[in-house]
């Protein structure tokens, strides 16, 4: 285990794409914008609380 990385809670968050589970249709549309590299300037999650939206934020910025 990486404590390097921080907290238990942040080392157990998924780190890809392909961990997220649910979310197909805005995993998708990032996955897609990414590859093609159009990307918008900027993305606006927005859900109930526990969704995913902090995960994905991540996952974005290491995608970049
Ligand atoms: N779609 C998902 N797939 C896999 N794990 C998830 C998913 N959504 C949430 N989790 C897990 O639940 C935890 C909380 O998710 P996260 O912090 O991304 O929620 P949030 O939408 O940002 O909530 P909040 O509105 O409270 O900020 C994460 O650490 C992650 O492990
Ligand atoms: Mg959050």
């Amino acid at each position: 285990m990486h404590l390097a990385r921080g907290t238990l809670y942040n080392i157990l968050r998924p780190q890809r794409f392909l961990e997220v589970i649910g979310q197909d249709n805005t995993v998708k549309s990032i996955q897609m914008a990414l590859s093609k590299g159009v990307l918008e300037h900027a993305l606006i999650f927005y859900g109930q609380t526990g969704g995913g939206k902090t995960t994905l934020a991540r996952i974005v910025q290491l995608n970049l």
